[in-house]
């Protein structure tokens, strides 16, 4: 059996009537940039995750450069993130002549927000937090809002891999990015909900930022040729808005089987590797199924020799990484971070895998832990 981690073409498929329908509607309109599109698929995001604002952009790196530096965030701000993401997290701050501010993570991959809270408390200059809804489950936002609230810290939410996702916050059940000052969405291909390209998008219920990041997205301008400020060419194609709006209405039938699958996988490995643990007050939606072992590498051989894809989120923790190391950071100074970058491993996870897949990937995992005790 050959199983890839991420599989685009069974969902392609399911979609492709309608998909080129739309497709050949949009080139006939004559409008590919900036048009109904764009503007639909804004609307129907910022209603899905409850902001006002939804402002469409190139990719979610661009997302992240564009809503930091709509906060406010410039030259020398120190911005407290995860030394355990995606690089952009981390390169966003740096593109604007900011400071990362790495803190350690928790055993759940995410940051750990009693370690936040230390570093807030130790440190006053720290301007804002770039929380990242790792693998698809969020945060504890409950805490961290708190905190940030406290010391006037402001929040811009990564949920490139978490859209749907929820999580409760003053006693209501609430969608990532729609907690902190902004959030950002990333709809490269392989998301839960991805376009055939690059995509992103800035969310916010704040008039001033959603106004900033849609002159920053083409070039400073609220007027053509007019340039208030030094933008960016960062809009989303009115192709890829096209496709997702041919998508958006699937979404959550797409995180219902995410998550299905994700508690058959954690029924059928048991204890054979560390599996993602839910708590009640949060949904994964299973952007990624990651699991834990300390024999890694060799688990990892095994399953590509059984014809299973697997991918390794992330190998080298970012304060290690050779371009951040003006940052000073050393081996060492983010324990956690580290031995996660060793023991994980995503497994084949999207909608469309099958039961007896999942059998064969659970089975063959079992099978090279028991040819191994
Ligand atoms: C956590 C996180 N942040 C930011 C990004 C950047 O998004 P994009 O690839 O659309 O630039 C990604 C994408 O991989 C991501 O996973």
């Amino acid at each position: 059996m050959k199983i890839p981690l991420f599989d685009l073409t069974r969902q392609y498929k399911e979609l492709r009537n309608e998909m080129i329908k739309k497709i050949d509607e949009t080139i006939s309109s004559g409008v590919v940039i900036m048009g109904q599109n764009v503007e639909e698929i804004e609307e129907r995001i910022a209603n899905y995750i409850g902001v006002k604002h939804a402002v469409a952009v190139g990719n979610g790196s661009d997302a992240l450069v564009l809503a930091l530096q709509s906060m406010g965030i410039g030259k020398g701000d120190k911005v407290i993130t995860t030394p355990y993401t995606f690089f952009s997290t981390a390169s966003a701050i740096t593109r604007l002549g900011g400071i990362p501010i790495f803190v350690d993570v928790g055993e759940d991959f995410n940051i750990n927000v009693d370690l936040v809270e230390k570093k807030i408390k130790s440190d006053k200059s720290i301007k804002a937090v770039i929380p990242v809804h790792l693998f698809g489950k969020s945060v504890n936002m409950e805490y961290l809002k708190s905190v940030c609230d406290r010391y006037g810290v402001k929040i811009l939410e990564d949920a490139a891999q978490s859209i749907g996702s929820e999580v409760s916050v003053g006693g209501k059940r609430v969608k990532t990015a729609s907690i902190g000052d902004a959030g950002i969405l990333s709809f490269f291909p392989t998301k839960n909900l991805g376009a055939y390209g690059d995509a992103g998008m800035v969310l916010t219920n704040s008039d001033e930022i959603a106004d900033k990041v849609k002159i920053l997205r083409v070039h400073g301008s609220h007027q053509k040729y007019v340039h208030e400020e030094i933008g960016y060419n960062s809009r989303m194609d009115e192709m890829q808005a096209a496709i997702l709006n041919v998508k958006f209405p699937h979404l959550d039938e797409w995180i219902d089987k995410r998550i299905n699958a994700a508690s058959k996988y954690s029924e059928l490995l048991g204890d054979a590797v560390v599996c993602p643990a839910v708590p009640k007050d949060r949904t994964h939606v299973f952007h990624q199924y990651v699991v834990r072992t300390e024999r890694r590498e060799e688990l990892r051989e095994y399953l590509t020799n059984e014809g299973v894809g697997t991918a390794i989120y992330y190998p080298i923790p970012l304060h290690l990484q050779q371009c951040f190391s003006f940052l000073n950071y050393k081996p060492g100074d983010f324990p956690v971070a580290e031995k996660l970058s060793k023991e994980s491993l995503a497994i084949p996870m999207f909608p469309e895998i099958t039961f007896e897949e999942q059998k064969y990937v659970a089975n063959t995992i079992k099978k090279f832990m028991e040819e191994r005790s």
